[in-house]
């Protein structure tokens, strides 16, 4: 079975979906809104005239979010319907961008360029097989000096939903919706694999990355999970047995030599 392909496919239905979506809200981003979360902003900080490689971009909100705030940006992703909507949406809004067409664990093989920042957030390690050739490319296409920054869905929401938490080494294989609000009852087909973090963290240090930050949260800006409660102010959290489940985790990496 060809997994690169069925998550090809998946994420080339699920972008045409999403594009009509409330939660991705293409109208009010086109307008300005900015797409990215307190966490992010914080965490990279200032990136005007810095370059920065963002990672399963999607189709590009949040790569065309960091050149608003005067990045010098690239997205990468697997799905030709993302690339083909953030390339059209980067014309109508008259911004500087490039957009590629690529698995990221195979990113590094063509890639030259070198990038101070990158970048990749909120859904994007369990469609992968192989952490070590994702850790890999980040490491390859940072400065020296650089920096890598993730934000990511804690796998322990996996584990409460009936996930293997630590690794199986074989993908669940699922026909599933996608998250958005406006999801038809279509479905695709997926190939997920379980990463948790002590993994991630491990295929970073193996590419040669110092990890410089390691933060869980309990808040979520995202309702895309089942069971989730709204907190004013806070976002979203989930409550299990009493007590707040990790939702996100972050990690800041430095390319050190
Ligand atoms: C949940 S989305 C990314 C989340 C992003 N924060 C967003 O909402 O815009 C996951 C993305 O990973 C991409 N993807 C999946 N497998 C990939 C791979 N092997 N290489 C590159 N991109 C991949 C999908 O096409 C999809 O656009």
């Amino acid at each position: 079975m060809n997994y690169l392909n069925i998550n090809k496919q998946a994420w080339n239905n699920r972008t045409k979906i999403h594009m009509k979506s409330k939660f991705y809200d293409v109208e009010a981003f086109k307008k300005g809104k900015c797409s990215l979360n307190k966490i992010e902003l914080e965490q990279v900080g200032d990136v005007k005239g810095k370059s920065l490689l963002h990672l399963q971009c999607h189709f590009g909100q949040d790569t065309l979010s960091w050149a608003r705030l005067g990045a010098k940006v690239t997205g990468v992703d697997l799905s030709s319907e993302s690339i083909k909507e953030a390339n059209l949406l980067k014309e109508t809004l008259g911004l500087e961008a490039t957009f590629i067409e690529s698995d990221v664990c195979v990113f590094d093989k063509n890639n030259k360029q070198q990038f101070d920042i990158v970048f990749t957030s909120y859904g994007v390690l369990s469609w992968l097989e192989n952490l070590n050739d994702w850790a890999r490319t980040i490491a390859s296409s940072l400065k020296v000096g650089a920096e890598f920054h993730m934000v990511e869905f804690h796998t322990f929401y996996d584990l409460l939903s009936g996930y293997s938490y630590f690794p199986n080494n074989k993908p669940d294989i699922e026909d599933e919706g996608t998250y958005t609000e406006n999801c038809d009852g279509s479905t695709s087909t997926i190939a997920t694999w379980s990463h948790y973090p002590s993994e991630v963290i491990s295929a970073l240090i193996e590419a040669g990355l110092s990890i410089e930050s390691f933060y869980e949260y309990a808040y979520s800006p995202y309702n895309c999970f089942e069971n989730l409660e709204f907190v004013p102010n806070k976002g979203y959290q989930m409550i299990h047995k009493g007590q707040q489940v990790p939702l996100l985790y972050s990690i800041k990496a430095k390319k050190l030599n």
